[in-house]
């Protein structure tokens, strides 16, 4: 199996180049000006086109079980549309129920992941704790799962508190791993809530009121000093607001490993959702974090640029509006959760390339390579090198999509980007050296999905690693 691309513009996280480029048994084999059309089986003409790597999607929920109902798009529906979206591979999130055992959870979603069309790894979430976790994260570790997940909020389901969270910090050192932090003070949170429910206020607008940005900065703030005290690095997911930015920056302008997320979704819809007269339009919006006012969003754009934010993910949770409806006449039981998975590389390079606000070589930074280095993908995925995977996107930076429900693959019948017209889309994707779609149509293979080890101790954070050993705690002598 052999694909040869010829004529295209390469774009890396770092440069951009004229190349060809052949694709021989899922991986990159050559890079060359001028590779004769004979070396391979097939010939794709990418004049006019840009060819990336395929975008990674570090924070999906695919069939969570969740706030009573299961998240619609499943590991084959939702990386289906990853791919026709230009994504390649995600990384989706373990959540053992408070007292299930991590190890049976990862198998649970291993299971499930049978049927995906595209690679993927897991974040295992750490829900609880007793004697037994250290060495099950170990064991998770082992498994070639190097980034454990810490949700602030979600009380009396599974949040966690900052003994679980110091626990697992030290333990996630230990093993070479990251933390990465769902960053909302649940208790602020359910308090506020009781209080709006109190007060009459039932809908959809509740939401956001109940979990303003000061709750979200509170918590980043605080995740982001436990881990700083001990030594381990902090990925902050969808950051939505400038309190959190503040922790974030805070952070890093002192020299700490702190990497901030955010979503596609924060960065483009503001909080007037939630105010829809229609209920089923306002409900349809609800996922925590909240989307802000806009000068939220301009504060995230902001960050892109000054790097406080690294990474764009879409968190897609997808609930269908018979599952929201769950929380008619109550807001905090509407199921939490959003798309984006098919459009976020859409969205990005038509709002931040075409816009100026990003280059083309951030967008790729952005949605790909960052997140390779930091989960220890690199250089198997996030970039164009010779021996890398062969996931690559054909970029025609011409071409046009109106988002919608009606033409989405996702599995959802709604699409909070709805209506919007991007120019810049993928025409062809290439998975493991296939092409898995072209032209509008895709063309998967359930189950070719492989789970991808990203193994412990990421050379990304080695400075970080040093750092703690010079400053361990020496005894003093007398
Ligand atoms: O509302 C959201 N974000 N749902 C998915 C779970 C989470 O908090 O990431
Ligand atoms: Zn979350
Ligand atoms: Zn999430």
């Amino acid at each position: 199996m052999s694909i040869l691309i010829k004529n295209a513009d390469l774009v890396t996280a770092d440069t951009t180049w004229s190349a060809d480029l052949l694709l021989e048994n899922g991986k990159i084999a050559r890079i060359a000006k001028d590779i004769a059309a004979s070396e391979a089986k097939e010939t794709i003409d990418a004049s006019n086109c840009y060819v990336m790597p395929g975008g990674i999607d570090p924070h999906t929920h695919m069939q969570l079980p969740f706030m009573g109902t299961v998240a619609s798009d499943d590991f084959f529906t939702g990386t289906r549309a990853a791919l026709a979206g230009g994504t390649t591979m995600l990384i989706d999130f373990v959540i053992p129920n408070p007292q299930q055992r991590m190890l049976d959870a990862l198998r649970q979603w291993q299971d499930w992941a049978k049927k995906a069309c595209m690679d993927y790894s897991f974040h295992m979430a750490v829900t609880w704790w007793d004697d037994k976790m250290a060495a099950e994260m170990e064991e998770v570790v082992k498994g070639g799962i190097n980034s454990f997940k810490h949700f602030m909020a979600y009380k009396g389901a599974i949040m966690v508190d900052d003994e679980i969270m110091v626990n697992s910090f030290q333990r996630a050192r230990d093993l070479g791993a990251i933390c990465t932090i769902h960053a909302e003070n649940g208790e602020l949170v359910f308090r506020k809530q009781q209080s709006l429910l109190e007060a009459g206020i039932t809908g959809p607008e509740g939401h956001p009121m109940s979990r303003p940005p000061e709750v979200e900065g509170e918590a980043a703030n605080r995740a982001i000093v436990l881990a700083n005290a001990l030594g381990v690095p902090v990925y902050i997911v969808h950051t939505s607001c400038k309190p959190a930015l503040e922790a974030i920056s805070r952070g890093r302008r002192s020299g700490k490993t702190v990497i901030g997320e955010a979503l596609i979704g924060h960065l483009l819809v503001s909080e007037d959702v939630y105010y829809n007269k229609d209920w089923t339009t306002a409900a349809a919006h609800v996922m925590s974090p909240p989307f802000r006012p806009p000068e939220h969003q301009e504060a995230l754009w902001n960050a892109l640029k000054n790097g406080d934010i690294q990474v764009i993910g879409t968190d897609h949770c997808v609930f269908k509006h018979e599952q929201k409806a769950m929380g008619k006449g109550d807001f905090t039981k509407i199921p939490n959760g959003t798309n984006g998975l098919q459009d976020r590389m859409h969205l990005l390079w038509h709002y931040g390339v075409n816009r100026g606000r990003i280059t083309m070589n951030e967008f790729v930074a952005l949605t790909s390579t960052n997140a390779a280095k930091i989960f220890n993908l690199y250089p198997r995925k996030g970039c164009l090198q010779v021996g890398a995977d062969a996931d690559v996107v054909i970029w025609d930076p011409q071409a046009t999509r109106t988002i919608s429900a009606k033409e989405h693959l996702q599995n959802l019948d709604f699409n909070v980007f709805e209506g919007r017209t991007v120019t810049g889309i993928n025409r062809i994707t290439i998975a493991q050296g296939k092409v898995v779609y072209k032209d509008g149509k895709p063309d998967v293979t359930e189950g070719a999905g492989r789970f991808i080890q990203r193994p412990a101790f990421a050379p990304y954070f080695d400075a970080l690693r040093q750092e703690v050993k010079i400053n361990q705690p020496q005894a003093v002598r007398r």
